[in-house]
């Protein structure tokens, strides 16, 4: 099982504030049966130096092998970001660098405000221009901001893979809209987008259960066969 979306490595942003935070993330990802993450360390272009941000995830991540290796015998990984919006980004030649290692893929945070036509070109040309893959960090928390859906469903048209948050499926609010997301036709990928061992935790495995009891196992296989094409950075 592959967790996409995770604030793990350590002292980068909102997520683990240290190495015993991020050991304990770790171990239980593992113990929910986790066993490729994808670090995604949030980053954003209005406040930082990407070369800065690179630099410092990097060092994180060698923190990482160094004090954690007697917990990651048999976990894959690879470095990634949440890349949140900025104008112009379809121009902006730092994204293949933001992809998830050795892939096309990228993971893009989405304004939390109503989407216009100028964020739908950006969005487009990352896809057209740039040649990359767009996945759509927790797509679930932006519908709410969308009075207007003319973009929302513009975007949604463009060969785009959404997330979905696994904490969403846990409440039955929260959880609506998942499900006729995914009923509608979605290929959607999961994330836990774990921050912290308290209140954004891995919960990779309750979301699941979520899922295949509202939706059936065949949902949860294709997930999975999507998750592994990306992984490989194959095309779905
Ligand atoms: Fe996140």
């Amino acid at each position: 099982m592959i967790d996409f979306h995770t604030h793990i490595l350590p002292g980068i942003d909102d997520g683990s504030r240290n190495l015993d935070m991020t050991k304990e993330l770790i171990q239980r990802e593992r113990q929910q049966g986790i066993d490729k993450i994808v670090f995604t360390p949030h980053f954003y272009a209005q406040n930082e130096n990407a070369q800065h941000f690179l630099e410092k995830r990097d060092k994180a991540y060698e923190s990482v092998k160094e004090n954690c290796a007697d917990l990651t015998d048999g976990l894959e990984f690879k470095l990634g970001a949440e890349v949140y919006y900025f104008p112009g980004m379809g121009k902006a030649d730092i994204l293949p660098r933001l992809c998830m290692e050795g892939t096309d893929y990228i993971l893009l945070e989405m304004p939390f405000a109503q989407w216009t036509s100028s964020i739908y070109r950006d969005v487009k040309d990352i896809i057209e221009k740039q040649k990359l893959r767009v996945i759509l960090a927790h797509i679930e928390r932006f519908y709410q901001f969308q009075k207007d859906k003319a973009v929302w469903s513009d975007i949604l048209d463009l060969p785009v893979i959404p997330q979905i948050n696994t904490g969403s499926f846990l409440s039955w609010k929260s959880r609506r809209f998942d499900i006729r997301f995914i009923k509608e036709g979605h290929g959607i990928i999961l994330g836990t987008d774990c921050h912290n061992i308290t209140s954004r935790v891995p919960n990779l495995t309750e979301g699941r259960a979520v899922i295949e009891k509202k939706l059936g196992a065949s949902v949860l296989e294709n997930i999975d066969k999507r998750g592994k094409l990306i992984w490989e950075n194959e095309e779905i």
